[in-house]
């Protein structure tokens, strides 16, 4: 007998991980939620939990300037672009370091080209964690800037999501409990994992759309699109409704708090019979299979989930149908999984039975995986340092400093290597250039030696064929000529008269002659043309010589000025070797430079966390002893985790004795911004450390 689950095809332990969705399946008509007793007593977590991500101000400028850098990078480089923000930071959905997603607006383009364009720039800034993502349904490039912590996605083109943002900001803007449920309900389904469309769950816009739905439900909110005046829009060719009306209101909407509303989220989505109906937000209500067309196609996430482990093969669509509010062939749940599907279903019937039964929403919200979200957490920037002791940080303090001015003597020398390089490289160009009119004249000279030489041959050449094919020199054929003609043409002789046979062979003798004449004559020609050429030829070889001779008192004149150009090889091709290297100097340089960033950025640390230390015992024995002497500003009172911004404030009033002996000069307005800029990484202009004396 096999050991799986009859009606749910679970394995022993598939039933122990889903064991929710495995009682739910198998207990249908038995289930009944319950409702706390204390139902009151959540108000205050949740509401702690929309308080913990309220976005702070810092954050908003953190990203404005981020923006307004990637505006100046990135939009200023196409054509008729502009970038605009969309997604939760626009719509006021936002969980505390959620990404910010960018739509770059731009004509004609080829996304991927563009992405790629894109990626490389950003590279190019020392972004961190670019990633490109051209095969998603909307392609975008993913990033991380080092400065802010900020996660960055930007798409091209992507309108429909600026009006589907809207939409949501319009229903934040109606209700505070839109946003409040919202926030809850988002960081509940990150920290239970499942919240990522990349990893076959649902995307943070459709939690978000569940929301909305719910509230529509719920009676809370009005259907802002269900206006008469409809707004079309033409995107990428095809026609989206996009009517947005928001003096919609509800004649008498229902004054639930947010702990009813949360618990009554849950029941909804967790004992809702997916099968049969479809969310749609545009209609303010579940839309009937048939009505909208969309099947609950076969086969299900549980057959595919207990079929082959390996190869699970494709589930079929629409299983936990949500239409998206402008794009209605859009099926939300597109991107779920199989598994995804059942871990979304088993955490919806897990908090119901949780929140029902009293349990508190921090375990309701227990983080899966907390790894995963690791880089969501402020950044403590002191972390490994918490447990050394003094002396350790001190001392790996004045190794990091060491290594500094090791590295400070490298650049040194580097720099200093590339100087010489380029004046070397510029002498011999110089050199060069000079000289360029005598080389000019030199290798007109070589090239008509060449040709002349060619001619030489090929005269020569023809000259021998004719003569190995006359046998007679030109001078005996002309005497032979003459003889045969007088003999031809003389009196006759009454009594010697030739016989006819021989009077023909002098004429054939004659005829043969004159051409073997015109042959000589033309061999004689072509001898005297050669002679010629050779004449002309020693000519400009001996011309050679002196442009030569020119060229190299020349160079030795211009020598004398440049003593570091002696005994070496000047030639195009020794320039073009001597920027090459200078090119490599340059690409070694681009290094050290970044390890020094690093390297004062760590010093900065180490030195902001011994002052740190010792503000902080300096502070307690001052305390002890009744000194009422205010606090440094920006000081943290206990070791809670720091963030770039909180130390900050610390920096600010250091001085710069860690970044080396160097001093950098700063401006007054932003000099704590600067000083700051040692700990983070740098864009552009903003990166030069001001060079040394
Ligand atoms: P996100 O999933 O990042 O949602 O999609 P979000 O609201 O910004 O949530 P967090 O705070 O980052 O977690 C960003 C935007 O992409 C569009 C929507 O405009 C959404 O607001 N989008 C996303 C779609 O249009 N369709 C989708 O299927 C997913
Ligand atoms: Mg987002």
């Amino acid at each position: 007998m096999s050991d799986s689950c009859e009606i749910t095809g679970f394995s022993k332990s598939d039933i122990e991980k889903y064991s929710y969705l495995h009682k739910y399946l198998t207990n249908k008509e038995k289930i009944e939620f319950q409702t706390p007793e204390n139902l009151e007593g959540f108000i205050k977590p949740l509401q702690n939990t929309v308080s913990a991500n309220r976005i702070h101000s810092s954050e908003t400028k953190r990203r404005e300037s981020l923006l307004k850098h990637l505006e100046k990078s990135i939009a200023s480089k196409f054509e008729n672009s502009k970038i605009s923000t969309f997604g939760s930071v626009e719509s006021g959905l936002s969980l505390k370091g959620g990404d910010f997603d960018l739509c770059l607006q731009i004509q004609d383009a080829n996304q991927k080209k563009v992405l790629k364009r894109i990626g490389g720039m950003l590279k190019g800034q020392g972004m961190e964690k670019v990633q490109i993502i051209s095969r998603a349904k909307v392609p975008i490039v993913k990033f991380t800037d080092p400065r802010s912590g900020i996660h960055v996605d930007i798409s091209i083109n992507n309108t429909l999501a600026l009006h589907n943002t809207k939409l949501l900001a319009s229903y934040a803007k109606l209700d505070s409990r839109v946003k409040d449920l919202a926030i809850c309900i988002k960081h509940w389904a990150l920290h239970r994992n499942i919240s990522d469309s990349v990893n076959g769950t649902f995307s943070s816009y459709a939690w978000s759309i569940l929301v909305i739905n719910h509230l529509l439900e719920e009676d809370v909110i009005p259907n802002l699109q269900s206006s008469t005046d409809r707004v079309l829009a033409e995107i990428d060719g095809k026609e989206f409704d996009i009517t947005i009306d928001e003096s919609n209101a509800l004649d008498d909407s229902n004054n639930k708090n947010i702990a009813e509303l949360t618990l009554s989220f849950f029941h909804n989505y967790a004992t809702r019979d997916w099968s049969n109906g479809v969310v749609s937000i545009r209609s303010g209500k579940s839309l009937s299979r048939e009505e909208k067309g969309w099947m609950d196609e076969e086969p299900s996430a549980l057959e595919i989930y207990n079929s082959d482990k390996e190869n699970p093969g494709r589930m079929g669509e629409h299983h936990l149908a949500i239409e998206d509010p402008f794009d209605l062939d859009h099926d939300l749940s597109r991107v779920v999984w199989a598994d995804g599907e059942i871990r979304i279903r088993n955490e919806l019937l897990r908090a119901a039975e949780m929140f029902g039964n009293g349990s508190p929403w921090k375990d309701i919200c227990e983080t899966v995986d907390p790894d995963r979200l690791s880089d969501m957490e402020p950044v403590d920037i002191f972390h490994d340092l918490r447990d050394k002791s003094d002396d350790i940080v001190r001392n790996m303090l004045e190794k990091t400093k060491a290594e500094i001015d090791s590295v400070d003597r490298l650049i040194d020398a580097l720099e200093s290597e590339r100087q010489s390089t380029l004046r070397m490289a510029k002498a011999m160009r110089g050199v060069i250039e000079e000289t360029s009119d005598l080389r000019k004249e030199h290798k007109s000279v070589v090239l008509g030696l060449k040709s002349r030489n060619a001619e030489i041959d090929e005269i020569k050449k023809k000259r021998d064929k004719i003569n190995s094919d006359v046998i007679l020199p030109i001078h005996m054929i002309e005497d032979e000529l003459s003889k045969v003609y007088s003999r031809l043409t003389e009196e006759l002789d009454i009594h010697r008269v030739p016989s006819l046979n021989k009077e023909k062979d002098q004429f054939s003798w004659f005829m043969e002659l004159q051409a073997m004449h015109g042959k000589a004559r033309e061999a004689s020609e072509l001898h005297h043309r050669f002679i010629e050429l050779v004449k002309e030829q020693k000519e400009e070889i001996k011309k050679l010589k002196i442009y030569e001779t020119k060229h190299d008192d020349a160079t030795s004149k211009l020598l004398e000025n440049e003593p570091m150009l002696k005994d070496k090889n000047i030639s195009s091709k020794e320039v073009n070797s001597y920027d090459r290297r200078v090119h490599n100097i340059q690409k070694a340089l681009r290094k050290r430079r970044g390890e020094m960033h690093k390297l004062r950025r760590e010093a900065g640390r180490l030195d902001a966390w011994l002052r740190k230390k010792s503000g902080s015992q300096n502070r307690g024995r001052n305390s002890g002893r009744g000194n009422k002497k205010s606090k440094p500003r920006g000081k943290k009172e206990d070791s809670g985790p720091m963030t770039l911004g909180d130390i900050s404030g610390l920096l600010s009033g250091m001085n710069n004795e860690t970044s080396s002996k160097r001093t950098r000069k700063v401006s007054s307005k932003k000099a704590g911004m600067r000083k700051m800029g040692n700990l983070g990484a740098h864009r552009g202009s903003r990166s030069q450390f001001k060079k040394k004396d």
